[in-house]
């Protein structure tokens, strides 16, 4: 049976549930009231702001229903009702794990042992069918990446994908950019052997969160696209080597791309991007584009760049990587925050040819939660 104590200032009341005891203050319940004077009842946005609260509320009362706790709020002497279950699911009296590099719920660290089980859709189910699409959706949030196979080969393909998710990002590179390879094992260094794991424009701010590549022809043997989790990578190195990771996530790098006339991109970013409460989000890594390094106080330069090259090792590790070959009309797309890319060597000759296009994760993420909202049956969630 759930329980709820005022404590004697009310500054606080103390809700015991089933699923535990969580305290949440006055001030907290009132701002997030969802009665339709504080929020509007359509768009479910707030319409008031902090300052029409009183710095002074406490509650003054809180009863206990069946499925909901009323709560009078002084000096107002308003009363709210709160469901219990968005309660329970938004207490914030928990125990945190306050190691950095943690990561958000669902999220799957992986190595090579994916290799036998790379996340892969079908272009006509996710085309036709919204539980195939939302299955994939989900594949690509936990692992950062997922392959589509039987797309139509034909230019501008990629962009019926990217439609089934979002919106593409268009860049100085155009709407979409060609990957062109002519194999001839006579001019190795023509087909770009060598290439090392890399996220793409780390030098833009902020860089492009997906990319997606399409292949539409692909004639010589080999030329595997390859995939490292960079998360994987950088908590190996901090469970290897914590001050390395720690450098690498508390100063900044510098990435720059001035190729071309009339562009000069320059970002100011870590390598092991955690956020304040310790959340690894993002890695950045590309040795063609970082630019002179100039954030790192000389008594740190020598270990930065230590853990950089054993973060480049890590990634270089074969045990870290997994590799799929693309055919015509097969795609994959890659959480370009996380997931490094690279293309493995070619042997034999023969052409290849993909078109990618960048587009933004937070489009993937708003259908993928939207539609497990609507799954789900908690549309009405505050938002
Ligand atoms: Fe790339």
């Amino acid at each position: 049976m759930t329980r709820v104590t005022v404590e004697s200032s009310g500054e606080f009341l103390t809700l015991h549930s089933s699923k535990g005891a969580y305290r949440f203050h006055a001030i907290w319940l009132r701002d997030n009231a969802s009665d339709p004077e504080t929020r509007e009842a359509g768009s479910r946005q707030r319409l008031i702001t902090l300052k029409d609260i009183p710095a002074p509320t406490r509650i003054a009362q809180a009863e206990s229903k069946a499925t909901s706790i009323d709560i009078t709020f002084r000096p107002e002497e308003k009363t709210v009702s709160y469901d219990l279950g968005w309660l329970e699911d938004n207490a914030y009296d928990t125990n945190r794990n306050n190691v950095s590099g943690w990561t958000a719920n669902g999220i799957e660290t992986w190595d090579c042992g994916l290799m036998s089980a790379v996340p892969t859709g079908k272009y006509s189910a996710l085309t036709s069918n919204s539980d195939a699409l939302y299955n994939w959706l989900g594949l690509v949030n936990r692992y950062g990446f997922g392959k589509i196979e039987g797309g139509p080969i034909e230019e501008g393909a990629l962009f019926k994908i990217i439609d089934l998710f979002g919106y593409v990002r268009e860049t100085n590179y155009g709407r979409l950019f060609e990957v062109r390879t002519e194999v001839n094992p006579t001019n190795l260094a023509f087909t770009g052997l060598g290439l090392q794991a890399h996220t793409d424009n780390p030098y833009r701010d902020p860089s492009p969160t997906i990319q997606l590549l399409y292949c539409l022809e692909s004639s010589a043997a080999g030329g595997e696209n390859m995939v490292v989790d960079g998360f994987a990578a950088a908590l190996r190195l901090r469970e290897e080597n914590e001050e390395y990771f720690d450098t690498l996530a508390n100063y900044c790098a510098r990435f720059e791309y001035a190729g071309e006339a009339g562009v000069c991109l320059t970002s100011r970013r870590p390598m092991i991007e955690v956020t304040p409460d310790g959340e690894l989000v993002a890695i950045r890594f590309n040795n063609r584009s970082l630019a002179a390094i100039t954030d790192v106080p000389f008594d740190k330069m020598a270990t930065y760049y230590a853990a950089y090259r054993r973060l480049g090792e890590i990634i270089d590790d074969e045990s870290m990587e997994v590799a799929f070959r693309l055919n015509p009309g097969d795609a994959f797309v890659l959480d370009n925050t996380r997931v490094l890319h690279a293309r493995k060597g070619y042997s034999g000759e023969g052409t290849r040819w993909l078109q990618g296009c960048y587009a933004d994760k937070d489009g993937l993420r708003s259908t993928y939660d939207a539609m497990s909202r609507a799954k789900n049956g908690n549309g009405a969630d505050l938002g």
